[in-house]
């Protein structure tokens, strides 16, 4: 039955809208969250010291610090340093400037931070959560005019493709990060786990969750054909773009609990290694 009764389906302004529902709940959450990781990793890298734990035992294991691996230089009298053999170009370079701490993580922590910064999700959720562009599906934006416009990711903001070639970085750091997990099931060699090991090998485990569902790895393992059914290798494609969509459907998640894992493995092990807690292990040490 026809109706003359309008229903005003917009409203303008900045955060300006017509839902009912707590629509900025999501927004805040990921200013709230994106704020303390960055925070807490940066703090984290500017420290310089207390990385490692083997509890005084030399020789083969112990536990390294997420923030601070791969160990490009170490610097040697550091306390809570890890031994010098664990160092990929020996000890800290000389060039290094002095009023910078002699810090292996701020060697290393601008890779995996560009990779998530230039991330598709984290890009949606800094996009609506920082810049307001808009904070949420039908809320209005901050205003901009003239050349300050929204023009989308065109321009300088066509850096965000460098998310592809990160992306093979990325699949380096899970490398490495499981290596350390092989390295923490051990003290002075002796095999054994503690809380530790745990939380450094589910380090390497959640990043893949979260790596393998990248969208450029989805795209390419599986996404450059038109056809399953032609060619070579079309089944295998099939397979492996199965478990990149899986994963990729659960991007946002992963995005969240891979990075909330290295907090919360990168604080432990610094606790532990300032003696703050203790370590339950199997080793006793
Ligand atoms: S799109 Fe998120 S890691 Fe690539």
């Amino acid at each position: 039955m026809p109706t003359d009764i309008a229903t005003p389906i917009h409203t303008k302004g900045f955060a300006k809208t017509l839902r009912k529902d707590k629509w900025w709940l999501y927004p805040g959450t990921v200013v709230f969250g994106l704020s303390c990781f960055l925070i807490y990793g940066l703090w984290s890298a500017w420290q310089a010291d207390y990385y490692w734990f083997s509890a005084g035992q030399d020789g083969f294991g112990g536990y390294l610090a997420p923030f601070y691996s791969p160990l490009i230089f170490i610097k040697e009298g550091v306390a809570g340093a890890a031994p010098m053999e664990h160092s990929f170009f020996g000890p800290w370079p000389e060039w290094w400037p002095k009023w910078i701490p002699p810090s292996p993580s701020l060697l290393i922590l601008a890779i995996p931070g560009v990779f998530r910064f230039t991330c598709y999700y984290y890009r949606k959720a800094y996009y609506r959560a920082f810049t307001g562009t808009p904070p949420a599906c039908a809320v209005g934006a901050l205003p901009r005019k003239g050349k300050t416009g929204y023009k989308g990711e065109t321009g300088l903001m066509r850096v965000q493709n460098i998310h592809r070639i990160t992306m093979y970085f990325a699949l380096f750091y899970i490398v490495v990060f499981f290596y350390d997990a092989y390295l923490s099931f051990f003290r002075a060699g002796e095999l054994g786990v503690g809380i530790g090991s745990l939380l450094i090998l589910g380090n390497p485990i959640m990043l893949a969750a979260y790596t393998f569902g990248c969208h450029s790895i989805r795209h390419l393992v599986s996404g450059r054909r038109d056809c399953y059914s032609c060619g070579m290798g079309g089944e295998i494609s099939h397979q492996n773009g199965k478990v990149a969509t899986w994963l990729n459907q659960r991007h946002e998640r992963f995005a969240w609990i891979s990075m909330i894992w290295i907090v919360v493995a990168d604080l432990y092990i610094r606790l532990v290694s300032m003696g703050y807690i203790v370590d339950l292990n199997t080793w006793g040490l």
